[in-house]
Parts: structure tokens; C-alpha cells; sequence
């Protein structure tokens, strides 16, 4: 593998108040020497709390949707300036779910992306394809077409990561079989490095999400090109993060 350090990032969504900070001081004393890179994505609201508790450990924390504007009048929203300032160092980008909820297009996720940068931030821009467009053997087109259309130029192996979610199999317990998961990142290594060059494309940590857990973490980290997780419900708890965590170093060890 090029020189990447794989990444477990955790999605807290809409989930977590401050009584879910013990999550974190779990998953801190039982990780103190994972060799992963590890990032929580709390709710915005825990967000200086987590960072707070996470400080001198290997946890970072990341916020989970940025404005593309630094300040303003946009009610309800969060700018990556401010999540910067609240202790995030990265910020997940164009999740299906704001893609589907929020009507997120590949322009607003490229603008979002371009705000994070600005303000230091790590962007995870996420695709992937619904299991209409899986049947319809459109997947390859459709994430290469919101891959060309979410990252802007100035990409770096530092400031990009890219998470390939199916949206059918987040939070559904079904996952794509490592040839379909391997078919895809191949896919975007390759594109990732036709648009940036060798020394980025193969430097940015592409990451797999969708219903990941310790018992399938395993299969899914010996896929080649694929560089981590991106985790929703199993992140929630130390255990069942630390049980993926702990596959990652030995599967990327
Ligand atoms: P899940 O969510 O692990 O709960 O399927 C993944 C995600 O949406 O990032």
C-alpha cells in the first residue's frame, strides 16, 4: 500500500448527548496505541465537549456538514471556521443523508469542500449510488459523476478523504461483497489519480461505509485500495468501534 494511514471515522449523525462523552474516554483508554488514524463526528452541539475530552489522545473530532459561507445569515447553520474553532480538525461532506434531506447537490458538496479547506479543515466527501441505480448497473457512471462534481481542484492527500457509502447500505445491516466494494474503489483511486496526479490520487485515503461491525470489518479491510471506514451506529459504542479499529491495524499493519 502507498504511504496511507488508514482511518476509522466515526458518524455520530443525530445521536449523543453529554452523557455519550463516556464513549470516548472508553474508546481513548482502550485505543492509546492504535496505529489507525481515529475521528469521531459528533453531533455539533458535543462537539467542543468531545474535543475537549479527546485532547491528548488519538482521537479527533470532526464535525459532520459545514455552510460554504464563513459567517452570515443562515439560520441553523454551522461554518467550518466554526468547526475549526470548536476543536474539529475535519468535517464530513455530502453524506447521502444531506444529499437525500438537505436536496445537496455535487455543487453545494464542492463549495462546502472548498469553505472546509479554507478554514483547515480535512473534508470526507462522501458518494455513492441508491440500489435503484446499483440495479440499474449505473454505479460506476453515478460515482464518477458526483466524484468529477464534489471536489474542487487543490485536492492533497492531507485535506481530502473520500468515503464510499452505497446508500443501501447504510444503517440496513447489508453490505456490498468485497468484489463490488473492490470494483469501486479501484474505480476511484484511478479517477482520483487521472485528475489530481500519481503523488495525490494515490495519497488520499479512501474510505468504505455502510453497515461496517467488528464480525465484517475483517473481509472488508483486505480489499485493496480500501483505507478505513467511515462508521455510523457501530461507532456509537467503544466496543464495537474498538473491535473495528483493531481490525484495521491488523488487516493494514
Ligand atoms: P452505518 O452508517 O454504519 O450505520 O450503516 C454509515 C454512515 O452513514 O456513515
Amino acid at each position: 500500500m502507498a504511504d496511507r494511514t488508514p482511518l476509522a471515522a466515526g458518524n455520530w449523525k443525530m445521536n449523543g448527548t453529554a452523557a455519550a462523552l463516556d464513549q470516548v474516554k472508553a474508546l481513548a483508554d482502550a485505543q492509546g496505541s492504535a496505529a489507525s488514524d481515529i475521528l469521531l463526528c459528533p453531533p455539533a452541539t458535543l462537539l467542543q465537549r468531545m474535543a475537549q475530552a479527546a485532547e491528548g489522545t488519538k482521537i479527533s473530532v470532526g464535525g459532520q456538514d459545514c455552510h460554504w459561507n464563513e459567517i452570515g445569515a443562515h439560520t441553523g447553520d454551522v461554518s467550518a471556521a466554526m468547526l475549526k474553532d470548536a476543536g474539529a480538525t475535519a468535517v464530513i461532506l455530502g453524506h447521502s443523508e444531506r444529499r437525500a434531506d438537505h436536496a445537496e447537490t455535487d455543487e453545494i458538496v464542492r463549495n462546502k469542500t472548498k469553505a472546509a479547506w479554507e478554514a483547515g479543515l480535512m473534508a470526507v466527501v462522501c458518494v455513492g449510488e441508491t440500489l435503484a441505480e446499483r440495479e440499474a448497473a449505473n454505479t460506476i457512471a453515478i460515482i464518477e459523476g458526483q466524484l468529477a462534481g464534489s471536489l474542487p481542484e487543490q485536492a492533497t492527500g492531507h485535506n481530502l478523504v473520500v468515503a464510499y457509502e452505497p446508500v443501501w447500505a447504510i444503517g440496513t445491516g447489508k453490505v456490498p461483497t468485497t468484489d463490488q466494494i473492490g470494483e469501486v474503489h479501484d474505480m476511484i483511486r484511478s479517477r482520483l489519480i487521472e485528475r489530481f496526479g500519481a503523488g495525490v490520487g494515490k495519497s488520499v485515503r479512501v474510505l468504505y461505509g455502510g453497515s461496517v461491525k467488528p464480525s465484517n470489518a475483517t473481509e472488508i479491510f483486505a480489499v485493496e485500495n480500501v483505507d478505513g471506514a467511515l462508521v455510523g451506529g457501530a461507532s456509537l459504542k467503544a466496543d464495537d468501534f474498538g473491535g473495528i479499529i483493531a481490525a484495521l491495524d491488523t488487516a493494514k499493519g
